[in-house]
């Protein structure tokens, strides 16, 4: 029977002898370092998946006997996708009381919108530009999460995309820095709250470092060609506002940029993210992408893999067994110092003691708190919320919407799906737990009489995140009744989208459109009846060119989440006054991508028409279909121009934009009014415009209100051309509006 010294009583002989003062507390994490063993050091680095779930590439995990005889040999620090206070307090006890020192493990899964109460996705979400709900909504997650025995999360995801082809631009919040900062920091106080200790939070993640989102053609995992400015300018202010507000871990990302995969990338982890910005949390790496430094072709064997990654900054390996099987040796050969690893498990600890897990490991087990916690009521209001707000109209002509008929058909593959909404990463939801928009439709509108047909079918396979989906191509069994339904009505709602796995980690599409037969039958019904309202249900930016062209109404769903049908349902029928604005640009055609607001001048801007000589593709209107920050309402809002308070702004003063915003309209509105800045001549080339604020505010019927921005210095801050940071002296434009396309203009001189 091996001798342990169970955690408590190793620590209550250190808790006697600490006292409360914070700084001493820190010596307890020191002093079991300086008690482990080599072995015990390099187990604490080491991550497993262990459970059914498995969320990357490779056997059934858990089941085998290596695995489990190193989990009992403290030859495991963290594990990940095991769900449920029974089963993790039964792993935790078996590891704290079958190990020499009872070093509790950290329980990890990918809470990305929700546990069981499941939100909209984050690029719906993202769409709501409510920080306060965003905020909400992440809290909520981690009180189920928490009560569900896991103490972190792998989110936000924050990588800045401007691909739709990307899958995973689902998970983010969309195109722009700015903006994705601001939801970066929401989301991640919404996770770990104020106290990470408490059994209602959990440790955030920020995700994935770096430059994930600029996989080439789109292709999830694929190489990355970004130069520094761009990397210090676009992709890692998310990264940097998320380290500010104290996000307890990073996870480094599978791809290279320009050569040097970001897991074994000295400078992202050494140099920035733990010298420059002195970070004291813990990089985990992604899903086995130590062991696929081999793969990418930088190193040769495990062991140097193992090596790179360590070196360069990355603590824990995921699902790797790279650290597990080589650092030991690494060590004693000298190529990994001791102090580095050292380092490393200090981070992974104190992990552990911020989580309150070094001071009772089995605080976050609690089965009548799991039970309790689940899908209350209000967490499922608070999803409904922000569904609603995540909702976004795009057109609305001759205001079919608010719905007015009395006999409406509701047509489409997914009007009656109840699992679509839940979108891919759903965690632990409910399979076909959302409310569908047919239920959302009846039951939000009693004295309506909603028809329904089917019409066509959408996803015929698996629809599930391992293996590959089989979309409907050819039965049109369904056209005739759907027809037939369609011309019995005054209104058709078309519900119509992409399955939930046909976005998110694996899942880029080289062609954007509606999937399998939707279109052929959208224009069969629309020979029959013009009255229709396009209900669209996505996890990415789809080109809708013919839709957006003939259909009257278009209503962007994503994947809203367990309250789907009702918020859309309070969107159609006028409860809730559509808000949301796009966050990532609708581009018309695959060719236009990368479309995007905040793009450069180039040498040649078009300078007005008949002119051929400018940068454009000849066989396509300039710019997206729908635009950056483009949402339309119930209500009509009109700007007064911009004002500013002066002209000339001096360093170290800020100056004001004015403008006042009407709501003309008989109906109160959310207007999401924004502020966009453009650096005119500067050291390097600048974008067009970006965003430096916006302010979202409800405005009554017929009220005039008045926005004021302050414009500072940090505001006019960019890494210039020798890579500091800070402001240029020179000429600004200030554009205010209600989209990156609908502005307001004035200009001021920096001094
Ligand atoms: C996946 C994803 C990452 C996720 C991790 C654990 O491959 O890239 O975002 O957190 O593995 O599931």
């Amino acid at each position: 029977m091996k001798f342990t010294v169970p955690l408590a009583m190793v620590f209550g002989v250190l808790i006697a002898g600490c006292s409360n003062d914070s700084t001493k507390k820190d010596n307890r994490v020191d002093q079991l370092l300086s008690q482990m063993t080599l072995e015990e050091k390099v187990g604490q680095l080491n991550q497993y998946a262990v459970g059914p779930e498995l969320t990357g590439p490779g056997e059934k995990t858990g089941q085998t006997k290596i695995r489990y005889d190193q989990l009992m040999s403290g030859q495991v620090g963290s594990v990940l996708n095991v769900l449920g206070a029974k089963n993790g307090r039964e792993m935790q006890q078996q590891v704290v009381e079958n190990t020499r020192l009872g070093i509790p493990l950290v329980f990890g899964y990918d809470v990305i919108h929700g546990y069981k109460t499941i939100f909209p996705i984050p690029l719906g979400e993202s769409s709501s530009w409510d920080l306060g709900l965003m905020e909400a909504t992440a809290r909520v997650a981690a009180v189920e999460t928490s009560a569900a025995g896991v103490q972190w999360t792998f989110a936000p995801m924050m990588d800045v995309g401007r691909d739709p082809r990307w899958g995973r631009v689902m998970e983010g919040a969309g195109e722009d820095t700015y903006l994705g900062a601001e939801i970066a920091k929401a989301r991640v106080k919404g996770f770990q709250g104020g106290d990470l200790s408490s059994t209602n939070t959990i440790a955030a993640c920020a995700k994935h470092f770096a430059g994930y989102g600029f996989s080439e053609s789109g292709k999830d995992y694929n190489n990355v060609y970004i130069g520094q400015h761009m990397l210090l300018n676009t992709v890692i202010p998310p990264f940097k506002a998320s380290a500010e507000v104290g996000v307890a871990t990073f996870m480094n990302s599978f791809n290279d940029i320009d050569g040097i995969p970001s897991t074994a990338n000295p400078y992202l982890l050494r140099d920035l993210l733990k010298g420059d910005w002195k970070y004291d949390g813990m990089v985990v790496s992604d899903w086995n992408s130590v062991g696929e430094l081999i793969p990418h072709g930088v190193a040769r064997s495990k062991y140097e893999a193992a090596r790179m990654a360590i070196n360069a900054g990355s603590d824990m390996d995921m699902e790797g067994a790279a650290f597990v099987e080589n650092l030991k040796q690494l060590v004693e050969k000298g190529e990994v110092s001791m102090n580095v690893l050292d380092d490393a498990v200090r981070r992974v600890l104190t992990l552990k003691q911020r989580l309150g897990l070094l001071d009772d490991p089995y605080k976050y087990f609690d089965e009548a708190r799991e039970a309790e916690q689940m899908m209350k009521k209000e967490h499922l209001d608070l999803a409904r919320d922000a569904a609603r707000k995540s909702i976004v109209l795009l057109k609305n002509e001759g205001n079919l919407l608010p719905l007015k008929a009395n006999r409406i058909a509701v047509i489409g593959p997914l009007a009656k799906d109840k699992d679509t909404p839940i979108g891919n990463w759903r965690a632990a939801a409910e399979p076909n737990s959302a409310v569908s928009l047919f239920e959302g439709l009846t039951e939000g509108m009693p004295d309506v009489n909603f028809s329904y047909a089917e019409g066509c079918k959408l996803s015929i396979g698996p629809n599930n995140f391992v293996n590959e989906l089989q979309i409907e191509n050819s039965d049109r069994s369904g056209f005739a009744e759907a027809i037939r339904v369609a011309r019995g009505a005054e209104v058709v709602i078309m519900n119509l989208g992409e399955p939930a796995y046909m976005s998110g980690e694996a899942r880029s599409r080289s062609d954007i459109g509606l999937p399998g037969l939707q279109l052929e039958l959208l224009k069969e019904i629309y020979k029959v009846n013009k009255n229709i309202v396009l209900v669209m249900m996505n996890g990415r930016p789809l080109t809708i060119e013919w839709e957006a062209e003939n259909i009257p109404a278009i209503v962007e769903a994503w994947h809203l989440g367990s309250m789907a049908g009702h918020a859309i349902a309070d969107v159609l029928s006028g409860r809730y006054n559509p808000s949301g604005k796009l966050t990532m640009s609708f581009p018309r055609s695959v060719g236009q991508i990368p479309v995007y607001y905040n793009h450069k001048m180039s040498g040649r801007p078009s300078t007005g028409p008949n002119m051929v000589f400018y940068t454009h593709h000849m066989d396509v209107d300039r710019g997206p279909r729908y635009p950056f920050g483009y949402g339309l309402s119930y209500s009509t809002f009109s700007y007064s121009p911009v004002v500013l308070s002066d002209s000339v702004k001096a360093n170290g003063k800020s100056i004001t934009a004015k403008v006042t915003v009407t709501n003309n309209s008989a109906v109160d509105g959310e207007e999401v009014v924004q502020l966009y800045i453009r650096d005119v001549v500067g050291s390097i080339t600048r974008p067009v415009m970006e965003l430096k604020g916006f302010q979202k505010t409800m405005i009554s019927a017929g009220e005039s209100k008045e926005f004021t921005f302050e414009i500072t210095d940090e505001l006019l801050s960019f890494y210039r051309l020798d890579f500091s940071f800070g402001t240029e002296p020179g000429d600004f434009e200030v554009f205010v509006g209600s989209s990156s396309a609908n502005l307001q203009s004035a200009r001021f001189t920096l001094k």
